[in-house]
This record gives C-alpha cells, structure tokens and sequence, in this order.
C-alpha cells in the first residue's frame, strides 16, 4: 500500500471520531466522509504501520443516512465533519461514542439532549483571513494544512456573520490592507473572531499584527449592521497558532455583551469562555442541576469555573458555592457577574483547581462538586484531593469522554461509583460531544 492508492471497499463500521472504517491487507483504515454499509472507492491519503487513513473519492452505493454528496462536502470547511450524516444516525453515533468510551458497568445511561437547531448555532466565530492568487480570501483552515478553504457561508454561525465577513473583506480590498501571511511572518490584518448574544446583539473582535486605523472599518460595520454592540482590535505579531494576544483596544461601543443564562446576566469580554451553544448550553446546565438534586442546606464546589455560569446558577439553589478558575480575568469577571445578578452566596477563588481545592479541604461539609474541566481532563493532583476530602457526589461536564472515562476509572478505584450518564449535543454537524455524568463515594450512599 502506498500514498493515493486506490481501493473500492465497503465500509464496516462508523469510528466514534466521525470515520468510516473497513480493513485492507491487515490494516484497520479511516475514510473520512464515508458512511457505514456504503461502498466506495477511496484514496489512501496518510499511512502508518497498523492503520492508515483516507478519504472517499466516490460513492457506489450510498448509505440511506448520507445527505450529502461528495461533491457537496468538498464545497464545505471546517469542522462540521458529520454535516453528510442525517441527524438521527449522528445522534447515535455521539450515544455511541460517549457509551462505548466509558467503561463502567451498572450505571443508568439517559438518551442524549438532542438540539433543536443543528445550523447557525454558533454564539462565536473566528475566521482566518489569506490572500490568494490576488483576492482576499476568508475560511476554515483545511484539516491538513493551513491553508483557508474559501467559506462564505458558515452554515453553522449565525447567519448575519457571512454578512459581516463580506463586508470586511471589502473594506480590506477597497482601502488595500495587507493580509497576514504566515509563511513569511509579513502583512497586518489576519483574523476576525465574531461573538453574538441571544438578543443577537454582536462583538467583533479584529485581530492585526500591528496598530493601524481602522476607524473606517468601524464606521462601515456600525452603519451597516447596527447590532454591532461593540469593535474591537487586538494585536498579534506572534508567528503562532494562538490566534488572540492579551492586547487588545475598544474601537468602538461597550466593552461587554450580556448574555442570559437561565435567567441570569453574563458580561461577555473577548476573551470569556463561554459554550458556544446557547440553547444547548442551558438544556446541559439544567440536566447536571437534576443530577445534582440541590437544596438550600448545601455547599457545593464548582471546580474550572470560567466566568461564574455554572456557580451562580448553583448559587440560587444552594446555601453557598464556591468556584476556582485559573484565569484571573475571567475571575475578575466572574464577581463582576455576581453584583450584576445580586448573588451573595458564592465565593470566587483563582488559581489552579489542583492547588486552591487543598485550601477548601478543611470545609468538611461540601456535599458536591461540579467538575467542568477543560479537554484535557482533570489533574491527578486535583482528583486525589477530592478523593482524600470524600465528597459525597461529583458532576463531571465533560466535552472529552476519553479524559471523562480516564478520571472516572481512577473515582470508581477511589471509593466513588458511577450512577448516571446523559450525552448532550452542543456541537451539531460535528463528531464533538459534550456529556454530565454522576458520581457518588459508595460509602456515603
Ligand atoms: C470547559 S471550560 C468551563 C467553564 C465554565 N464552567 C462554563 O461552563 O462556562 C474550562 C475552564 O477551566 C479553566 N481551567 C483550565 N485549567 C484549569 C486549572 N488547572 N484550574 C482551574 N481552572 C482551569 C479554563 O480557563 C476554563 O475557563
């Protein structure tokens, strides 16, 4: 076997990273777009000793649940690689995925929070900006290299964004701005991240390597669009993959968007972590608050806590809640949330989670902690600490269900047994998927 070899095959089975698989001469083979029971011919695009990948370059006999061809899917970018998958199989396929990863017996596992809307649900967009055989061009970067596939319309971002997009684009071709080229480390203007609330208000965040005047720019987008609450411009010279610096400048408007969330007001700042589903995010919030079962007597923890959405929610339903985060501005916006909303219950602490839990280790009477980790899981130091306090019970949000498998073993051999699971679609389109499960010590049960 050798690179663009190939094969026509049938596909056997659908791997929980959103490939289809089938065997050729011992090897175990991922063909991207491809569905189980299809036949198709397929190019070997990457190989390794045991497995190799590759991609389907026509379809013979196509899988009742494709609802895209080929040809429309190389039109398409970015992430969205279940967009040619009906929405029931990709329900399935995320079940699946979140079930056949855990590996715990005995526990209830709940029908996945399917979504209503599986397009235009981002609440945020960054997008690349390239120059290309003379025009500007704007998309997702092509998973194998980095180069942008032109996307005009992103059909999972809110719709006014290509609206957006187009206009900037304009403007950089109309007053000749220089785009940024990685290649050579040259060139000022680079990417563009859009950020939108449930009243649809926008923030547009403009990303540059050096400080150039954009006033124009601003007053173009603010007639044009006049829910454009707030520009602004941030500045990176860095020849890296982290696209956002720590500089940043309000060109125009108010430094926040609000965004609601079951019933309470968030300041959202460029940087905030924030899920990007709105609708969904509130649907996952309120299934960990019926795992938690809260009442008024109870102390709670909310470890990796972003901008406090999760613990003021808690906070309206417990006696008190305390939440850690490592980055200080989301902390600082974090209290900042909590005026906003009149919440005095909740104690905001920053730091690692794995550090300033030993200093909430003396509270002997926490009765649950929400973990909400980010995809690398949660820090050993951190797991053991809980270990040693014995909280009763334990939240686990997870968007990785291989670290959320890995953290549960070490809790099912520490003392702590797993009771419930419900996957949660907060990224559809996408083989992404977010889950809560419960944990509780068995010796306080
Ligand atoms: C998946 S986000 C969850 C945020 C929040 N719970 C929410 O729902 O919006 C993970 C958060 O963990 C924070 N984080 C990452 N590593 C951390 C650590 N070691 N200790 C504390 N917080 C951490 C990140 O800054 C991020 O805000």
């Amino acid at each position: 076997m050798k690179l663009d070899d190939e094969y026509k095959v049938i596909i056997e089975s659908f791997d929980v990273n959103g490939y289809g698989v089938c065997h050729i001469e011992g090897r175990v083979v991922f063909v991207e777009y491809a569905l189980e029971g299809e036949e198709v011919i397929i190019k070997i695009t990457n190989i390794h000793k045991k497995y190799c990948f590759a991609k389907a370059i026509k379809v013979l006999k196509a899988s009742p649940h494709r609802i895209m061809s080929l040809d429309e899917i190389n039109n398409l970018a970015g992430e969205a690689d279940l967009i040619f998958v009906d929405y029931e199989t990709e329900l399935k396929i995320k079940e699946n995925k979140v079930k056949n990863t855990i590996k715990s017996s005995n526990y209830k596992f709940n029908n996945i929070i399917s979504s209503d809307n599986q397009y235009n649900y981002r609440n945020k967009t960054m997008m690349p900006f390239q120059m290309r055989n003379g025009d500007v061009v704007y998309g997702y970067y092509s998973q194998k290299s980095h180069d942008i596939v032109e996307t005009k319309n992103d059909s999972l971002a809110n719709p006014k964004v290509s609206d957006i997009l187009y206009l900037i684009k304009r403007y950089l071709v109309l007053f000749n701005v220089s785009i940024y080229d990685e290649k050579t480390n040259s060139g000022i203007f680079r990417e563009v991240m859009i950020r939108n609330n449930y009243k649809n208000e926008f923030m547009i965040v403009l990303v540059a390597t050096k400080k150039i005047d954009f006033s124009r720019l601003v007053e173009m987008l603010t007639e044009e669009f006049k829910e454009i609450k707030s520009i602004y411009l941030n500045i990176n010279s860095k020849n890296t993959n982290v696209v956002l610096s720590d500089e940043y400048y309000l060109l125009y408007g108010n430094k926040a968007i609000n965004e609601n969330i079951l019933g309470l007001t968030f300041e959202v700042y460029p940087a905030s972590f924030l899920q990007v589903n709105h609708n969904q995010c509130e649907k996952l919030y309120s299934e960990a608050f019926r795992m938690a079962n809260l009442n008024k007597n109870m102390n709670v923890i909310d470890a990796y806590c972003g901008i406090g959405s999760i613990t003021l929610n808690i906070a309206k339903n417990v006696n008190h809640v305390y939440g850690i985060e490592i980055v200080e501005d989301a902390i600082t916006n974090a209290n900042n949330n909590k005026k906003i909303n009149n919440i005095e219950n909740a104690t905001f602490i920053c730091g690692p989670c794995e550090k300033e839990i030993k200093k909430l280790a003396n509270l002997n009477n926490i009765d649950i902690v929400f973990f909400d980790p980010p995809r690398k899981g949660c820090d050993i130091e951190f797991l053991n600490t809980i270990i040693e306090m014995k909280i009763p019970s334990i939240i686990y949000i997870s968007c990785n269900v291989a670290t959320l498998a890995r953290d549960i073993k070490i809790l099912e051999e520490n003392g702590y047994e797993l009771k419930e699971v419900t996957p949660a679609d907060l990224f559809s389109k996408t083989s992404h998927v977010e889950s809560i499960s419960l944990l509780v010590r068995k010796d306080t049960k």
